[in-house]
């Protein structure tokens, strides 16, 4: 997206200003303002109105100032998937903002999303254009099932991304590997010229905003996208009313669409870890449960929440997932449920992409005012799975089961649904296991093809084996798997690239 230079500072707005709640009037109402000369105006636009709804919230929490309407008091305008030209029409068309009076930054969602981990307004730079237009080549790859194409840029935006230094001439990328020549000439063009032909088309195609709508819907996968949009199928809302064949999980997904749209925040998924650890132990006292994924990288949200299950005495956590799942079905906590049994004795000498765990894809009912009043105090005062509990502390009366889904999500009730993966791994593939579903998946991605090219060894989430010594290397924890690769222990955090 193209960047305008000028920025308007307000200093004497924002000082004093405080949120008023107005874009959604909950839990953030009266929070002080930090950043005073920085006015932010999120562009609904292909964000959606409950993810901008979240992102309001998250800056406000943050001590950002966020405007409603477009105004001389914004400084930056954030847009996700916009050209730079496309926000400017939308601005003239809904705000009457000419373009040559217009004084604000227009800024990609990378700034934002990275202001909001820095907990400060960073200072806009080429860098987040040159990230946003590698992610968008990613996407854009990955819809095409263009694996290849699809890692070259994930790549190629992650170097960028642990980069010490902006990068602002093409010398600044002499000597760092891996990155490609197609990247290298994307990099070279935004540096020039400010964007990249390329993006450009991208952002402009309907195929590729169509697809990434769909593939969006939990259960969606490409294939299934591609096909919808030759069809002429073009919104969520055409699909809903085409009634072409779903699977169960494309329907619990369609059914949930605008919640599983809003990012999970940190507070939603550490009182989810504490259900389920609730519901575990119920049966399995001495279990032992991990936030794992994103969450375990220190993110502040995710698309859902990952969950592994163990206990030390192996065998024990054989088949607890249906006693689980059934017992918080039956508790109303969980809306959909898709549970796989143990799908081989685990391990494998070949690499695999995916995993034998006994698990559950699932969709939890998760009750908006516990969390957000969460606490200390809460979580052993409302603890939803207590005693003889039937209603408020976090359950719902109606005993759904997952498959006989009947109440419609809308952004006005109580409860907002989930995504929850549960995994259980036998306690000898536990390091194993909890290395694989920290991820990211770029890191796991590479770190097998290190596994394979460097050390001939072969790593999945339930072993690896040593393939000239012939054996398998037992690891009771991360660090000793990293040791048997004779790498130095490279911590969650440091496994977002
Ligand atoms: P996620 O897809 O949940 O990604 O998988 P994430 O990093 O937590 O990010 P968000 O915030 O939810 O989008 C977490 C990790 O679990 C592994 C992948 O390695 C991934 O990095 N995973 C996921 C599997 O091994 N198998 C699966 O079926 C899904
Ligand atoms: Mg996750």
């Amino acid at each position: 997206m193209a960047l305008m230079p000028r920025k308007k500072r307000c200093k004497d707005v924002a000082v004093t200003s405080v949120y008023d709640g107005s874009l959604d009037g909950n839990s953030t109402v009266g929070k002080k303002v930090k950043f005073g000369d920085v006015g932010v105006f999120l562009v609904e636009r292909r964000m959606g109105s409950s993810r901008r709804r979240f992102l309001t919230e998250l800056a406000w929490k943050k001590g950002f100032r966020v405007e409603e309407q477009m105004s001389d008091l914004v400084t930056h305008v954030v847009a996700e998937n916009n050209t730079g030209n496309e926000v400017l029409e939308l601005l003239e068309k809904q705000n009457g903002i000419c373009r040559a009076g217009f004084d604000a930054v227009l800024v990609d969602i990378a700034w934002f999303t990275e202001s909001m981990g820095a907990e400060r307004p960073l200072e806009v730079e080429n860098r987040h254009r040159l990230q946003e237009a590698l992610k968008v080549l990613a996407e854009s790859a990955e819809l095409s099932e263009s694996e290849g194409r699809y890692l070259a840029f994930s790549r190629a935006s992650s170097i960028l991304k642990s980069l010490p230094y902006t990068v602002t001439k093409m010398e600044d990328l002499q000597g760092i590997p891996n990155l490609g020549v197609h990247s290298r000439k994307v990099i070279k063009e935004i540096l020039e010229d400010g964007t990249c032909s390329e993006v450009g088309n991208i952002l402009q195609n309907e195929r590729y905003h169509t697809l990434k709508r769909f593939a969006s819907v939990f259960g969606v996968g490409v294939k299934t996208a591609d096909k919808w949009f030759r069809e002429g199928l073009r919104t969520v809302d055409e699909l809903r009313a085409s009634n072409g064949k779903l699977t169960k999980q494309q329907e619990a997904g369609l059914l949930y669409h605008n919640d599983l749209c809003v990012p999970v925040t940190r507070a939603e998924a550490d009182w989810i870890k504490h259900i389920v650890e609730r519901a575990v132990r119920r049966f399995l006292p001495d279990a032992i449960i991990t936030l794992t994924g994103g969450f375990r990288r220190g993110k502040e949200c995710g698309h859902d929440v990952d969950l592994l299950i163990t206990h030390p005495d192996e065998g024990k956590e054989e088949g607890i997932i249906y006693q689980v799942v059934n017992w918080m079905t039956t508790k109303g906590l969980i809306l959909y449920d898709d549970i796989m049994g143990n799908t081989s004795k685990g391990k494998s000498k070949e690499p695999e992409i995916f995993d034998h765990f006994e698990k559950c894809f699932s969709i939890f009912k998760l009750e908006k005012e516990l969390v957000n009043n969460l606490g200390a105090e809460t979580l052993s005062l409302c603890d939803p799975l207590a005693g003889n509990q039937t209603r408020g502390g976090g359950l719902t009366a109606a005993t759904e089961t997952s498959h006989q889904v009947t109440v419609v999500a809308t952004g006005d009730k109580a409860w907002k649904a989930v995504r929850v993966d549960l995994v259980v791994a036998p306690f000898s593939q536990y390091a194993y296991a909890l290395l694989g579903w920290t991820g990211s998946r770029l890191f796991e991605r590479d770190l097998r093809r290190y596994a394979k090219h460097v050390k001939n060894m072969s790593l999945s989430s339930h072993s690896l084996f040593d393939n000239e010594q012939n054996i398998y290397l037992p690891a009771t924890t991360e660090e000793e798997i990293f040791a048997h690769f004779g790498l130095e222990y490279i911590p969650p955090q440091e496994r977002n690239a």
